[in-house]
């Protein structure tokens, strides 16, 4: 049996390549930060070669570690969702930049949608909310402004693809082009229940179906990376979305069990089992997992900006030198300290759903210092995981604990706040490099390197639980803030 699993985590700041051994062990990473892109306001772009470029390196500096006769199952892929990727598939070069998850350039059409009452069908069909977040709007943006786009579509030129996609055929040169059935959940153009490409989405976002990939299970096997590549012949044999990869990783394989991920933004996801849950208070209904043909659903809330603040902090105000700065600066500051940030600089996700809407800085006095912002960028976070929870809550799905994972974790502070403020226990895991380990994970499986779900849940252990210790009336009073203060940012 092979002695690793190469995962490529694919996400919105960085990529990384990690060797997993049998026993789920990190033993290997290398990770490549690539340029972002801002030409107007709300719009954010990648270079999708760019991405390849930082995957290709990170996955020679991994395998360059392996020693002689070291072996290598095969490849799981994790990605940034959403994020869309129209290429030539003579050439293979892309048409224009990749358009973010976070962009927002198609709001207006996304409005006109709404205003003809086309959310409930959508809704009803892919479980998601009618928003420039997925990647429908955006195809069709680009076959709309790019010369020439809609007719090279139309004749069957151009391929269409989330990352997972556009990696997998620069792995196989062209050979493959497919994707999970999570990452077209994410699509708005997907049909969670009948699992097909929706003909009515096609055509109410103008998409021609020629340009679609093939939707396989999440675990299968999805295209050979031929040995002339890397030196070593690497089976494709996992895609999945990251959130996904990160419920996945986290074990969380029985209904009810939650994890929340904070890496550039913020995800919740609870299992749903084999319900496709509705949200009545605008959560999204998505697809956990499909293996063996079977469809594991999950109910999900999404926030764009919770790392993504402390970038901010660092790089836009310069007020932090590293992540880990935060931490002493908050703990010097008392948690009542009236600021509050509403990172809203891309919008406000799940459950306000307003792409309008930008970032607002509030409570500011003559004594404002930077622990306070600091803190504040923190606090929103945790802030913000409690709308979701209180949303999760009122559709009728009750969390325990909650297992969380992703960069941020790392803060102890952070932490111990977000217990405060949801009032509900938080594990964080020995392992907090779910999302790769998710993918591992899955590929191990298709490879026979592990028997079942069952098995992989075993593998679980938690290296430190926060207990929530903070008294009711000021977690009300805290929160009661929070709500006010995002009020003043809303636009609907
Ligand atoms: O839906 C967007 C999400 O998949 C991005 O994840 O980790 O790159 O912030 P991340």
């Amino acid at each position: 049996m092979a002695d690793y699993i190469l995962a490529i985590d694919q996400g919105t700041s960085s990529s990384r390549a990690i060797l997993f051994n049998r026993e789920g062990e990190l033993v290997h990473v290398a990770q490549e930060e690539f340029p972002q892109y801002f030409p107007n306001d709300g719009w954010v772009e990648h270079e999708p070669e760019e991405i390849w470029h930082s995957v290709k390196h990170t996955i020679e500096e991994v395998l360059a570690k392996l020693q002689p006769g070291d072996t290598v199952a095969g490849i799981g892929i994790t990605n940034q969702r959403e994020t869309t990727v129209v290429w030539d598939r003579e050439t293979g070069k892309p048409i224009h930049r990749a358009i973010v998850w976070q962009d927002r350039r198609t709001a207006e059409f996304c409005l006109q949608l709404k205003d003809q009452g086309l959310q409930d069908q959508v809704q009803a069909k892919t479980g998601l909310l009618i928003d420039p977040y997925f990647s429908a709007t955006k195809v069709r943006w680009l076959l709309d402004n790019v010369t020439g786009a809609r007719d090279a579509a139309q004749q069957g030129h151009l391929a269409f693809g989330t990352i997972d996609t556009y990696i997998l055929w620069k792995l196989t040169e062209g050979r493959a082009h497919r994707t999970d059935a999570t990452n077209a959940s994410r699509t708005m153009m997907f049909n969670i229940h009948d699992q097909v490409w929706d003909g009515d989405l096609l055509a109410m976002f103008d998409v021609p179906a020629s340009i679609l990939p093939e939707v396989c299970d999440s675990a299968a096997d999805f295209g050979v990376c031929n040995a002339s590549m890397f030196g070593i012949e690497l089976p494709i044999l996992s895609m999945i979305g990251d959130q996904q990869a990160a419920l996945v990783g986290q074990t969380c394989f029985e209904q009810g069990m939650a994890k929340s991920t904070y890496g550039t933004g913020c995800f919740m996801i609870v299992n749903t089992g084999d319900h496709a849950l509705k949200s009545e208070n605008r959560l999204l209904t998505t697809i956990a997992y499909r293996l063996n043909g079977k469809t594991t659903y999950a109910l999900e809330g999404s926030i764009f900006v919770a790392g993504a603040a402390g970038q901010w902090l660092r790089d836009g105000l310069k007020l932090l030198e590293n992540a880990a700065e935060s931490q002493a600066l908050a703990e010097s500051t008392p948690l009542n300290h009236g600021v509050y940030l509403v990172p809203a600089f891309t919008g406000l996700g799940a459950p306000y759903w307003d792409p309008d809407a930008r970032g607002g800085l509030l409570g500011l006095t003559r004594d404002t210092g930077i622990k306070e912002l600091v803190s504040a960028a923190l606090q929103s976070v945790c802030y913000q995981t409690k709308d979701l929870l209180c949303a999760m809550e009122a559709d009728g799905q009750e969390l325990k604990s909650l297992r969380v994972d992703g960069g941020m974790v790392a803060n102890d502070w952070v932490m111990q706040f977000l217990a405060d403020i949801l009032d509900t226990t938080v594990e964080r895991p020995q392992i907090i490099e779910t999302t790769a380990l998710g993918a591992a994970y899955l590929a191990g499986l298709q490879a026979g390197v592990y028997v079942s779900l069952a098995e992989l849940g075993q593998s679980w252990s938690c290296e430190r639980r926060f207990s929530a210790s903070l008294d009711d009336t000021d977690r009300q009073a805290l929160y009661a803030g929070w709500l006010e203060a995002v009020k003043r940012v809303m636009t609907n």
